[in-house]
């Protein structure tokens, strides 16, 4: 089982009113914060330390971001390679995931920021390929309009084998550091790609040799049926936000098939549902624990307006009863999956905006197990026997306590029951997740890709 860590680079997790607990630390502009973070989860064996990102803060519903500011509704995210480059000189193993998107970003820097973090962490990075949803981000970057859905993954498909092959620039062995013969690399083993394509013209080589794993693993969650081609064809690490057992399962299924249909061994590429746990010393104390998040800390507003930003829709025009109609859904252009995943699970009732904010309190893409420690890992174990997943994504009620509660009361659980590790076996990420080190990927030398 992969066990990744969902963290947001602030302290607000996915639960939106988890700032307000008690016990949830206000650290987050500290260094030592996230550092504290990353050694329970080194600690707990985890294979990631996964930051997600957005490039604005939401600002769709009603047209401003004063919800989101006052409500503590994402508003804080801070620069990921600042924060990733913190983690990393605290832990030894830990990988270090962080989400850079293909639409605000141009290749070669993203190329370069996770070459340089592969390097200062021993092999440990890995990149959230994000095509980005919003114009509220659109906004942040000089452009008035979101690029529509599939011209975002036709500019994804080119960004991504920029990158590819700018990480493939440096043979493996083009550092020579003769001290004697003066010579520092060998020319012939470095290369300039000269592409030019219709999104991106870059010349290449990038300025960091080749990265310990070769090409840092790539995660991706898209769950259009474009996102999910785009990820048969180029993600080690697939993110699913799937509600119940059985919806899973179908895009398990679907998501290996695409996986084959590519080429690719479905089992060298590991699909991991998100999911929410809340462990306590005694099940009452979990449920305990889950009605303060669910029910008395989550404020209405706070979901709206987390919810207008991931659909990219303003649902300050309707009231919390109307019925989310097909009409409606036709109008999102963000996450689209979401808002159809949220009506098949409530079945034939009909879905109105409140229920729809009610279940994106939590952000509930995903199942969320409560209980002691045994009683967590038994039904993450049925999860993952049932075919639905490789392993998790989990998601924080609170920080930095969900992960310490986590490593100290369901990973000895999940150890004992032998579907996770003990402790770490490798060094670098590809290792923990198991994945050969890829091959250069170049093309013919002097021509044009
Ligand atoms: C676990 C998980 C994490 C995600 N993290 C991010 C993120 O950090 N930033 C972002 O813009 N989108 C994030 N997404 C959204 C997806 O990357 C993707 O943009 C979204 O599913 C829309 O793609 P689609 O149109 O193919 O469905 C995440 C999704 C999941 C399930």
């Amino acid at each position: 089982m992969a066990l990744v860590a969902f963290m947001q680079a602030s302290n607000v997790s996915v639960y939106s009113g988890s700032w307000r607990y008690p016990a949830s630390e206000h650290g987050f502009l500290d260094l030592r914060y996230y550092q504290k973070i990353a050694r329970t989860l080194e600690e707990g064996t985890f294979d990631l330390m996964f930051f997600d990102d957005r490039l604005a803060m939401p600002a769709i519903y009603g047209n401003s971001v004063a919800e989101a500011v006052r409500y503590g509704a994402r508003p804080v995210k801070l620069d990921l390679t600042a924060v990733l480059g913190v983690a990393a000189a605290a832990t030894d193993h830990l990988g270090l995931g962080a989400t850079y998107s293909t639409t605000y970003y141009p290749p070669y820097h993203v190329a370069r920021t996770f070459a340089t973090l592969d390097h200062l962490s021993g092999g440990r990075a890995a990149w959230n390929v994000v095509t980005s949803v919003n114009d509220a981000e659109a906004r942040n970057f000089g452009v008035e309009a979101h690029l529509d859905h599939d011209a975002r993954y036709d500019r994804a498909e080119e960004f991504i084998q920029v990158v590819s092959r700018l990480w493939d620039s440096w043979e493996d062995d083009a550092l020579v550091l003769d001290r004697e013969a003066g010579e520092f690399a060998d020319p012939s083993k470095v290369h300039e790609l000269h592409h030019k394509g219709p999104y991106f013209q870059v010349r290449g080589p990038l300025t960091v040799p080749r990265p310990p794993q070769g090409r840092p693993p790539i995660i991706q969650a898209g769950s259009s049926g474009r996102g999910r081609d785009f990820a048969a064809r180029w993600a080690d690490l697939i993110f699913t936000g799937d509600p119940s057992l059985q919806v899973a399962q179908e895009h398990y299924r679907d998501q290996k098939d695409r996986i084959a249909a590519h080429g690719r061994d479905p089992d060298a590429v590991r699909v991991l549902p998100m999911a929410y746990t809340i462990v306590g010393e005694t099940e009452a104390a979990a449920r305990e624990k889950e009605d303060v998040f669910l029910n008395r800390l989550v404020h209405p507003m706070a979901s709206l307006a987390l919810l207008s930003e991931l659909t990219n829709y303003d649902f300050s025009g309707h009231s919390l009863d109307d019925p989310v109609t097909d009409e409606l859904i036709e109008s999102v252009s963000g996450v689209r999956g979401l808002v159809q995943g949220v009506r098949r699970h409530v079945g034939d009732a009909t879905l109105t905006l409140r229920m729809l904010a009610s279940h994106r309190a939590t952000l509930l893409q995903g199942p969320r197990f409560v209980g002691t420690g045994p009683q967590v890992a038994e039904q993450m174990q049925q999860w993952f026997d049932d075919e639905a997943c490789d392993g998790f994504v989990l998601a924080a009620t609170h920080l930095p306590g969900t992960f310490e509660e986590f490593v100290r009361m369901a990973v000895p659980e999940l150890r004992r029951r032998g579907v996770f590790r003990s402790e770490y076996t490798g060094t670098t990420l590809r290792e923990h997740l198991g994945l050969d080190r890829p091959e250069p990927m170049r093309a013919p030398s002097g021509s044009d890709s």
